[in-house]
């Protein structure tokens, strides 16, 4: 079984700007997590607490890596994405998010953030994943909060859910706590931690990008219809749950071929969610059936493929990393060779420099 302890404070601990010894600023990066089984629900908005357990692949593709720095002076928090301020929608809920972090750590000052991505931003690549867990990671340090793995989880939860998976590299599950007696001991209970996996599973998510534009309806909006109007959600949640029982000893046993039949089934249930749900929400394009096709016809001949689809129509394709290069082929072949992008397992969300630089 993988386990790291991805946290690692590597800069000196500056003064910091108001004072109290904590660091000004730090940098750190985190990975997307694929979803394998999906998290698709929240029981709790404000605190971002799930419906069920969902359980990913932490990839080793397009990192994101976010700095934070502490203002010495007045105005607001200064966000920018790729060297373009943020505004609106995407600005609130960055300085909501270091709201949390300043009540915690009963700091007043405002921020600046920057943040580079590598995946294209809202097009169901989980760049919010490898977003807000990179930002929990800075942000914390720049604000003086020595926490654990664990607690940094649990903040990152706040921003986004499926970030919570992205603080830990590998195999990875968001406990959803659903049978705590109370919301705050749901709260505490809610996060993410390193599932085990036979070493021999060797396994690559291969990528294929269907389209990179971003999303119609946001993952956001689009499960609280589902969880309000679909018919269909309550089944799927409680089969989910199965789903992941049986996943994790899949998983133990280094069976690749049931981990990708529980993953694709469990993705294809949540469409199913969404489909019915009223109106009716659908993230999957032409393309994506098209691709769908392909990765059966990869089974027919032999080759153990699977597929996942989160909130747009990119499909993630599980296989054994011997394989993914054939798989590689197949799937460039439908959306261009340029539009696929092999991902292994990859590492959980780390600091690279904890100084005040
Ligand atoms: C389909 O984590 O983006 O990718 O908590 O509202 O920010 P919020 O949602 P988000 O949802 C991800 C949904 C998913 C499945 C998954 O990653 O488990």
């Amino acid at each position: 079984m993988r386990r790291e302890h991805p946290i690692a404070v590597l800069g000196p601990e500056a003064e910091g700007v108001g004072g109290g010894g904590a660091a000004a600023g730090a940098v750190a990066v985190a990975h997307p997590n694929i979803a394998l089984i999906k998290y698709w629900g929240k029981r709790d908005e404000r605190l971002v607490l799930p419906v069920s357990d969902s359980l990913s692949m932490t990839l080793d593709v397009f990192p994101t890596t976010t700095g934070v720095r502490l203002k010495a002076g007045a105005g607001p928090d200064e966000v920018t994405f790729n060297g373009v301020s943020a505004s609106g929608e995407a600005l609130r809920r960055i300085t909501g998010f270091l709201d949390l972090v300043r009540e915690r750590a009963g700091r007043d000052a405002r921020a600046v953030v920057e943040t580079r991505n590598t995946v294209p931003t809202g097009a169901g690549l989980a760049s919010s994943a490898s977003g807000f867990a990179a930002l929990a990671v800075a942000a914390a340090t720049a604000y003086g909060l020595r926490w654990e793995p664990r607690e940094l989880s649990r903040l990152a939860r706040r921003g986004s859910g499926s970030a919570s998976r992205s603080l830990f590299g590998g195999f990875v599950q968001w406990h959803s706590a659903a049978e705590a007696a109370t919301v705050e001991e749901a709260d505490a209970a809610s996060y993410a931690e390193p599932v085990a996996a036979a070493a021999g599973l060797d396994p690559a998510l291969v990528v294929a990008v269907v389209n990179a534009g971003p999303k119609e309806v946001s993952s956001r909006a689009a499960m609280r219809q589902t969880v309000a109007t679909s018919p269909l959600f309550g089944p799927w949640a409680a089969s989910s749950g199965e789903d992941l029982t049986a996943m994790r000893a899949a998983l133990v046993r280094g069976d690749l071929e049931a981990v990708g039949e529980i993953a694709e089934r469990n993705a294809l249930g949540m469409h199913a969610t969404m489909l019915a749900a009223r109106p009716a929400v659908r993230y999957l394009s032409p393309a994506t059936v098209t691709v769908l096709d392909r990765v059966l016809q990869l089974r027919r001949a032999g080759v153990a493929a699977y597929a996942t689809m989160d909130a747009g129509p990119n499909v993630k394709v599980l296989c054994r990393r011997a394989d993914a290069a054939r798989v590689a082929d197949a799937l460039g072949a439908v959306v261009g060779a340029s539009s696929v992008v092999v991902a292994g397992p990859g590492p959980g969300a780390r600091l690279l420099d904890g100084g005040d630089s």
